[in-house]
């Protein structure tokens, strides 16, 4: 994808201000970064990391940011004096088996209907066997859901314009990658999923 695909540069100014506001995308927004957090432990790699606001809670023994936009990772390095690598869901810049969890904030309905399964595959690729996958985002229970709560809250539009998940859809997602799932719902558009990579079977001798 081009520069100007990733160009969140127009939003670092304001970024931090507006998750404060507490709009239909970002009620609870600390809340929802808190309990990813308390999820995740070890080697922890957020993808779309923007300005680094999950590392307030954070207690992991490393934590390594993915963001493509120039202008997130420079706001980023200002805030917390190191920069995170430049690469995104389809194209996470680290080797196989990388990570104890990949955990990814407010940023999966930037990936396209299409690409979703793709994503979930690499950042899977960056797993140990065992490790989980995180995501935190607005999502709907199927798209009769999106269309109804869209038209109630006057919000059709710009629901419309992202490429929000459904869980159903994850869910038909995660059978096909046979990976475990859950999901936890904490308002009435945010919700987080948990995906888990298998552990290694043990070679019987
Ligand atoms: C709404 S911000 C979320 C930032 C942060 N995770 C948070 O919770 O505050 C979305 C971020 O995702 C990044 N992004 C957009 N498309 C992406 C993609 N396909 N892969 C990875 N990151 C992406 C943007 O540059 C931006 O920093």
């Amino acid at each position: 994808m081009s520069e100007l695909e990733w160009d969140f540069d127009s939003w670092v100014r304001t970024y931090d201000e507006d998750v404060e506001r507490e709009d239909w995308i970002h009620a609870d927004y600390e809340e929802v970064l808190k309990l990813v957090a308390e999820r995740v432990g070890g080697t922890v790699v957020d993808i779309g990391c923007g300005t680094g606001n999950i590392l307030c809670f954070l207690k992991c023994e490393r934590y390594i940011g993915v963001e493509p936009s120039r202008g997130m990772r420079a706001k980023f390095k200002e805030k917390h004096g190191f920069e995170p690598l430049d690469g995104h869901f389809l194209s996470i810049p680290l080797l196989d088996g990388t990570a104890d969890a990949v955990i990814s904030t407010y940023t999966f309905h930037h990936v396209p209907d299409e690409e979703k399964e793709d994503a979930i595959k690499e950042m899977l690729r960056v797993l140990n066997p065992g490790g989980r996958i995180v995501i935190a985002d607005v999502m709907f229970e199927s798209e009769k859901e999106e269309l109804r709560i869209g038209k109630e809250d006057g919000t059709l539009d710009e629901v419309l314009d992202e490429y929000f998940a459904t869980v159903e859809g994850l869910k038909e997602l995660c059978e096909r990658l046979s990976l475990q799932c859950n999901f936890k719902r904490i308002n009435r558009y945010v919700w987080i999923v948990e995906m888990l990579k298998p552990a290694q079977s043990l070679k019987r001798s």
